[in-house]
């Protein structure tokens, strides 16, 4: 069978984890020995497993017939006859501590020497349970995840004397069963997944409690922000919210630091169980009937995505830190045990490390919960220059981001993106002429890269900039100013027109050219604290950066001359009223705001974006009848391209398209 020595394994308990860990064990050829109090259970075990099997056989996914998989398992209500004869345990029955110890203790007597024992236990540390056997070294926790046939992971838990040889073992026998190991190489509560899981749904439920944020806002932020399965009170509804406060009390009791969840002991102590009863967070037809709850596409895009994810980057940082696991092993965890469609290091590392220690620290004093105290981890990180892609360097290393570096301004690329960065900020990312002149430059070095396919413009430091430098107007003649505006005005047509889409991510004042360059750019995502304005009128000037006339372009006559004659600033969320920014994002999501933005706009076919571009930005300008005519024509030269064929083919076959940019 194996090259492990291990033939038969003795599956003890039938219930929900049960049945589907002994009907793993016999798809991958082992014989079971499936061992419960009754009859009635164990024939109920393998009426469900038969369902199973002859449901993956009709998928195509069985190697051999239900019945040759069938006559693997044994079933005995004995655990003496259980355990007779085997290589390898795993104990599933119900998750109280005296009942495992004392069939552990029972197992022991029976099982031979040899035998590793394993427990599929999530609450009850495996020392303890261990310690109830004289084979503490062959004893190690094997947490599968329900449903075990389909879920790929399996946590394996280190207990205090577990060898390295049982550890090994157990690893090759996972990936015997076709499943995916992780190690966790501490007894911690809740191993890795449930102390990510409960991490998440522990915030989404203080925001739901304390702040009042809607569940269903929250769940949608989860789908369509954070790009989740399944939001996370719709996830513990599914799970059953009894199990959850079950799990979330062992964890907390064995020193997990968490605050509970009273809208959970809530809706428990009324019966309200989640899909298994009909009604948890959400109502459902019946009890049992699971119906996806509705969420609109636009729906909770205006809440914090980071917040909600940095207790459980937090989280990250302490199992790395304290050796429980790997930041592979972690990211493997999230990814098969909760689905998640990416690891929580490349999350932490495109967010921002940083922004991740920014939105704890303002947890942390709005709430005193000593949980949210951002991990040494992240903090060291941050103090290190350690932030994430954008500094090259996280919890991962990223050798594919390049540095290109001018006197004003810096140019990362980092496919599918590049970001100029508007870079003096002690002087607030003033604009010059030489600026306007790199910024030119850098577009053009990466217009033929066929990698970048999204230029976003931002500020270092606390400004996106604060306009052109006032120094300049100093004793300066008409000529020389009208010359210098010509100058700005080529560069911000330049950005105007280039051939991809340009996004200003707006992380502070926009002010003057500052705001003369974002309302050139092609999407403004603006950070909640930054400031709006065309000030200039208060230096006895006009605006000179195309001011007087993008305004009018983005909002109307009205509010571009309350603007300019009175050259007040204005908060992010009154330009997102007055249509000037597209989104208005907290400071430390502006990064991951922009970014998914950035993917969005790459998944497109690049050419088609252009001539879009063209179509809008060419026909605003001109009157209607020429406007059309030039859609029109744009249309034709749209049609031209493979991407076209390629989309128009992909809809028809009912398929997802695949652009070549070509
Ligand atoms: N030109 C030259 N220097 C500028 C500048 C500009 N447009 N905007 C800011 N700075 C400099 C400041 O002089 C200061 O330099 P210092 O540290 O050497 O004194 C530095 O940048 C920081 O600015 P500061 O004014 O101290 O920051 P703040 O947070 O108090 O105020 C603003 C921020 C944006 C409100 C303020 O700087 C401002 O009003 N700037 C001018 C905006 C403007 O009129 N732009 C249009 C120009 S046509």
């Amino acid at each position: 069978m194996s090259n492990l020595g291990i033939r038969r394994v003795a599956v003890l308990g039938a219930g929900t984890m049960g049945h589907g860990i002994a009907e793993v064990f016999a798809m991958s050829g082992f014989e079971v020995n499936l061992m419960d109090v009754s009859d009635e259970i164990l024939r109920n075990a393998l009426n469900r497993i038969r369902d199973s099997l002859e449901r993956l056989s009709r998928r195509g996914e069985l190697r051999e017939g239900v019945d040759a998989i069938m006559s693997r398992i044994h079933t005995t209500t004995k655990v003496a006859e259980a355990v007779r004869d085997i290589d390898f345990l795993v104990e599933a029955v119900p998750e109280n501590a005296d009942l495992k110890k004392s069939i552990f203790r029972e197992a022991d007597q029976y099982a031979p020497p040899h035998a590793i024992f394993a427990s599929n236990t999530s609450t009850i540390p495996i020392t303890e349970l261990s310690e109830a056997t004289s084979r503490r070294e062959k004893f190690v926790g094997m947490h599968f995840m329900n449903p075990p046939p389909l879920m790929k992971l399996v946590e394996i838990t280190r207990g205090k004397y577990t060898s390295d040889d049982t550890v090994n073992i157990t690893v090759q026998l996972t990936r015997i069963l076709n499943k995916e190991p992780v190690v966790v190489n501490k007894d911690v509560p809740g191993f890795i997944v449930n102390r990510v899981l409960f991490r998440v749904m522990l915030e989404a439920c203080r925001e739901a409690t304390q702040e009042g944020i809607k569940i269903v806002d929250l769940d949608a932020m989860a789908r369509n922000v954070l790009g989740l399965p399944m939001g996370t009170f719709e996830l513990l509804d599914y799970i059953g919210l009894d199990t959850s406060l079950f799990i979330v009390k062992a964890m907390t009791e064995r020193g997990f630091k968490a605050h509970s969840c009273p809208l959970l002991e809530d809706l428990v102590s009324k019966g309200k169980l989640g899909v298994k009863s009909g009604e948890g967070f959400y109502k459902y037809p019946g009890p049992g009937q699971y119906v996806k709850p509705r969420v609109l596409p636009e729906q909770g895009l205006e809440l914090d995505p980071i917040r909600l994810m940095a207790p459980a980057i937090n989280e990250l940082a302490w199992l790395v830190r304290e050796g429980v696991a790997t930041v592979d092993d972690i990211d493997k965890s999230v990814k098969l045990g909760l689905n998640y469609p990416w690891g929580l290091s490349e999350f932490a590392d495109e967010a921002g490390i940083d922004n991740i220690v920014d939105a704890l620290t303002q947890l942390k004093n709005a709430s005193g919960w000593e949980e949210y105290e951002p991990d040494p981890l992240l903090t060291n990180y941050v103090k290190e220059g350690r932030l994430g892609r954008k500094s090259g360097r996280g919890f991962r290393e990223y050798p594919g981001v390049e540095f290109r570096r001018y006197e004003e301004i810096m140019l990362r690329i980092d496919p599918p993106s590049a970001w100029i960065i508007l870079n003096k900020p002690d002087k607030l990312n003033v604009l010059t002429p030489k600026m306007a002149d790199e910024i030119v430059n850098a577009l053009r070095s990466v217009e033929d890269d066929p990698r970048v396919r999204v230029v976003v413009i931002t500020g270092s430091g606390r400004a996106f900039c604060a306009g052109a430098d006032i120094n300049q107007f100093q004793n300066a003649t008409p000529m020389q100013m009208f010359k210098a505006m010509r100058h700005y005005h080529s560069m911000t047509l330049e950005i105007e027109y280039y051939t991809k889409p340009v996004i200003a991510a707006i992380n502070g004042y926009a002010v003057g050219g500052g705001l003369e360059i974002a309302m050139a750019c092609d999407i403004r995502i603006a950070s909640e604290d930054a400031m709006l304005g065309q000030p200039e009128v208060n230096l006895g000037i006009i605006p000179g950066a195309g001011g007087t006339q993008r305004l009018t372009r983005l909002t109307n006559l009205g509010i571009s001359k309350e603007l300019i004659l009175t050259g007040k600033q204005i908060s992010a969320r009154a330009a997102l009223g007055y249509g000037i920014v597209n989104r208005v994002v907290p400071k430390h999501a502006l990064e991951y705001e922009v970014t998914r933005w950035v993917k969005e706009l790459a998944s497109k076919p690049p050419l088609t974006l252009m001539l879009a571009k063209y179509a809008i930005n060419y026909g605003f300008e001109a009157p209607i009848w020429s406007a059309l005519n030039n859609e029109a024509s744009l249309f034709g030269v749209a049609i031209s391209t493979k991407d076209a064929q390629e989309g128009v083919k992909a809809f028809l076959e009912k398929r997802k398209p695949k652009f070549t940019g070509e």
